[in-house]
């Protein structure tokens, strides 16, 4: 895909886990418990978390995302016979604590500093995304932390997305939103926003509604195509 710049852009909105944030540190950090077996259990995990949020959804059966995650884990550490006191709850504890990636913060204060409106919209219930962003010090970089706790859905409904408009009070084609997770990215791009597809991990393109504008590897190139210097 090659990028051309998108003009126009008011506020970058970005996915929260495994594009600002990233989930597999809470695995990584109990390898002392899960050796080899870390890798398996994020992907699974992953995996059926993603599940219960459109199964949930499809069923009109919302619960919050700290138990869609927890009812996931429990699935994963069944399914990979793993079964230690007290490996649950630290799992749970490292979620709430999990780090950015490294190009994260620089990213989110150049935008800042140039007067672009920042946000988060997560499927990650308000305890959680509080948790990790003033975990992690972003406060300050971040105008708005947007959960689909308050529309009671998960993403892809529309409605998700249509919170952002709401809340930012931004027409949806000046907004990029930034997703690693491919779906949603197109998700978003389907609903009208510019949407910078962050692929950092080597997904194919969907077969579904909606055409990301630019694909990046990290989110370190994101200021140059919204125009930040
Ligand atoms: C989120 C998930 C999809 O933060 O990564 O919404």
């Amino acid at each position: 895909m090659t990028n051309v710049p998108l003009a126009g852009i008011k506020a970058c909105v970005f996915d929260a886990y495994g594009t600002l944030f990233d989930f597999a540190a809470a695995a990584r950090g109990c390898r002392d418990a899960l050796g080899a077996e870390a890798d398996k259990l994020t992907g699974l995990w992953r995996d059926k978390q993603l599940q219960y949020t459109w199964l949930r959804s499809l069923a009109g059966r919302y619960v919050d995302f700290w138990q869609v995650t927890g009812d996931a884990l429990d699935f994963a550490l069944e399914t990979l016979g793993i079964d230690r006191p007290g490996l649950r709850d630290r799992l749970m504890t490292l979620y709430l604590t999990l780090e950015t990636f490294p190009e994260v913060p620089d990213v989110l204060r150049r935008l800042k500093q140039s007067g672009m409106r920042t946000a988060i919209l997560s499927n990650g219930s308000p305890k959680m995304l509080y948790a990790i962003v003033t975990g992690n010090n972003l406060s300050a970089l971040i105008d708005a932390v947007l959960s689909v706790d308050e529309v009671g859905v998960y993403k892809t409904d529309p409605k998700v997305y249509q919170l952002t408009v709401d809340r930012l009070g931004v027409p949806a084609r000046s907004i990029a939103f930034q997703s690693s997770n491919a779906w949603d990215a197109y998700a978003a791009s389907a609903f009208g926003m510019r949407v910078v597809w962050c692929n950092r991990y080597g997904q194919r393109r969907e077969r579904l509604p909606g055409a990301p504008d630019c694909e990046v590897g990290s989110l370190a190139e994101l200021p140059a195509l919204v125009g930040v210097a």
